[in-house]
């Protein structure tokens, strides 16, 4: 059983083969999360790009809890220097982790660090857990068109940014859907913040009527079973 929590912005917690997996652990300064960092926990945390909304509260959940942060090379060493165990890697490169195989896909963004340093390009994740499920987690992107090459893995849960401004908004998430054809797609990265506040109902609906696929509205907090 693999099971997916959103923690509200682009905060995500896989569940899969007993293995705790956070993703863009945004907490402390997240004004829709319903836990702090220190409620936390996690094996391994992937980072997607090197913005505060993302970084987040890496650090001090890596150390507290002695996780391993998955991100790209440039992310790795700032953040190894920090004292945070890591496993770089970079988009295209996949590896065999315990929780499943996991490759690092492209995100069109930026990726400047809290400090201002470099942190790499952008990334998203490609999931692939020991129990045969695919999870596309797109990370903070605009629309682009190699989005049908991820789709041809047959993808089982897709979270897309629908926030708009900083990221694909709702009309580029749908084309995105169109191009992914994930069975459920989980919108994130919205209504954290006036700026990126989106009309989820009416997405799911125009994405429904469009598209087969399954639009999982979760408050944060939530989980969805992927069974
Ligand atoms: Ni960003
Ligand atoms: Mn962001």
């Amino acid at each position: 059983m693999t099971t997916v929590t959103w923690y509200g912005h682009s905060c995500i917690e896989i569940e899969s083969g007993g293995y705790s997996i956070l993703v863009d652990p945004f907490l402390k300064d997240n004004p829709v999360a319903p836990i702090k960092p220190e409620q936390a926990h996690a094996d391994f945390i992937l980072v997607s790009h090197g913005h505060s909304d993302h970084v987040g509260d890496t650090v001090e959940i890596a150390k507290r809890l002695d996780a391993l942060v998955i991100c790209n090379f440039e992310l790795a060493n700032w953040l190894s220097n920090q004292g945070v165990r890591t496993h770089p890697q970079h988009i295209g490169g996949g590896y065999h982790h315990p929780f499943g195989y996991l490759k690092l896909t492209q995100a069109l963004h930026g990726s400047a660090l809290p400090d201002g340093g470099y942190g790499g390009n952008p990334a998203g994740f490609l999931l692939f857990t020991a129990d045969g499920k695919k999870i596309y987690l797109a990370g903070d992107t605009g629309l682009f068109g190699d989005m049908s090459l991820i789709g041809e893995e047959g993808i089982d849960l897709a979270a897309l940014p629908i926030g708009d401004n900083f990221t694909m908004g709702p009309l580029d998430a749908l084309k995105a859907v169109k191009l992914i054809h994930p069975q459920i797609v989980l919108p994130i990265h919205y209504n954290t913040w006036d700026l990126i506040s989106q009309d989820v109902n009416a997405w799911k609906k125009q994405v429904e009527k469009e598209t087969p696929t399954k639009v999982a509205i979760l408050k944060p907090g939530e989980k969805i079973n992927l069974s």
